[in-house]
């Protein structure tokens, strides 16, 4: 039997551990003896812990409970990194799993990585080789890092693999497409199925612009925050906004709720669920963001993408023409919402794999399977 410790912690971690977790399941469903099967541990360090930004996931992804929620919170880097770090490190002593996956780039995959490796366990990073190339994210640190010392290093896209390469990084590494693609394709049909939303909000397809902002540099620099708010109460348009708890914050801090009461008409609501925000996404005239999922959500559902930084670690969706980087600036953004979108605006391939990296990875997990190349 091989004990498998899942550590997640933050939203994006929900939705990437989910198809990982049904893999599993088929495997052992199709498992030839007693010794074939997976165990999982679930273990959700409590990054997130707001019911819109952590339970409600578990919700709609049907996943099971976590066999340990280690309840760490809020607070500084060094603070919130040390206190996963520690309760981690008592889990796996006590479980002994046979190897560990961290998912992303998030505090919670960096603890879960230096944890593990620390106990002799190896690693398994799901979404190894991105980079932004930019040190002042945290999540650049959290990626170079858990890549450096992961064994298995799985990737969405060959860019991974040559940023990995450039590193120095060649063993153990499998191009095996994007997990958040399995995601996206079965939660859609869900979505589609189950999801109100659009009625909810009283929202028809095309007519609305959807925007998502909590990327550090632009939630804590009062500047851009302003930027970008003011960009988006003058659109002229229907704005939906659903605001990540950091950003409401720091809105409320810094006083900038007026800056949306412009020609917009600007709809705050909170986080949503994910089978909502694909929907909400689906039917999007545009979507702005900062996000790093819905980048590659906007592409693979044809919707383009107005992404709120200079830089991304999904290139491949700006070459193709679907996304552009604007950055804070409220006369860019204004631009790219206004103007025609781009001239390249290609047909679609499938960037980041077919849709069934989870499987992938977990035959490769098992030694049974091999990566796309
Ligand atoms: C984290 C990840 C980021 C990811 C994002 C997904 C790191 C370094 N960053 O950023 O890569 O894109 O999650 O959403 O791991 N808060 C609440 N309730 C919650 C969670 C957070 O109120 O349930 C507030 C707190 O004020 C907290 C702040 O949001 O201080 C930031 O939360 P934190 O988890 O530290 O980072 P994120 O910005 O969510
Ligand atoms: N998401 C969601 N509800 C929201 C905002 C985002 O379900 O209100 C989903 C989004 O569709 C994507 C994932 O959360 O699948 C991305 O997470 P986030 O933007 O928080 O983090 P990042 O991808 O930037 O690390």
């Amino acid at each position: 039997k091989m004990k498998i410790a899942h550590i997640i912690g933050a939203r994006p971690n929900f939705i990437k551990v989910a198809p990982i977790m049904e893999a599993m399941r088929r495997h052992n469903s199709e498992a030839g003896s007693k010794d074939d099967v997976m165990m999982a541990v679930l273990v959700h360090t409590g990054q997130h812990y707001d019911y819109e930004m952590s339970k409600l996931f578990f919700d709609v992804l049907e996943l099971e409970s976590p066999d340990y929620n280690l309840g760490v919170g809020s607070g500084p880097h060094g603070w919130q990194t040390g206190e996963m770090l520690k309760r981690t490190e008592e889990v796996l002593v006590k479980e002994e799993p046979d190897i560990v996956i961290v998912y992303g780039d998030t505090n919670s995959t960096l603890a879960g990585t230096l944890a593990a490796v620390k106990l002799h366990i190896p690693v398994a990073h799901v979404e190894a080789g991105l980079r932004s190339f930019n040190n002042i994210m945290p999540e650049e640190i959290n990626r170079m890092i858990t890549d450096r010392l992961s064994t298995y290093l799985f990737c969405p896209s060959p860019t991974a693999v040559e940023n990995l390469a450039r590193e120095g990084i060649t063993e153990g590494v499998h191009n095996v497409g994007d997990v958040m693609y399995d995601a996206l394709l079965h939660s859609i049909r869900v979505a589609e199925a189950k999801s109100n939303i659009l009625d909810r909000l009283g929202l028809k397809p095309r007519s609305y612009l959807l925007a998502t902002v909590h990327r550090a540099e632009n939630t804590d620099e009062p500047d851009n925050l302003g930027s970008i708010l003011k960009a988006l109460g003058q659109t002229g348009r229907t704005v939906i906004l659903p605001l990540h708890p950091r950003t409401r914050r720091r809105l409320e801090e810094f006083g900038l709720i007026d800056l949306l009461k412009g020609s917009s008409d600007v709809m705050v609501i909170d986080p949503v669920s994910y089978l909502d925000m694909l929907l909400l996404e689906k039917n999007a005239d545009k979507i702005l963001t900062d996000s790093g999922g819905m980048q590659k959500e906007a592409y693979w559902l044809g919707v383009p993408c107005i992404t709120l930084r200079t830089e991304t670690e999904w290139p491949e969706t700006v070459e193709a023409g679907w996304n552009v980087l604007v950055g804070a600036e409220e006369d860019r953004i204004l631009e790219a919402v206004k103007g025609p979108f781009t001239t390249k605006y290609s047909q679609k391939s499938d960037l980041y794999g077919d849709g069934d990296a989870s499987g992938r990875i977990i035959d490769i997990i098992s030694h049974r399977g091999k990566d796309m190349r």
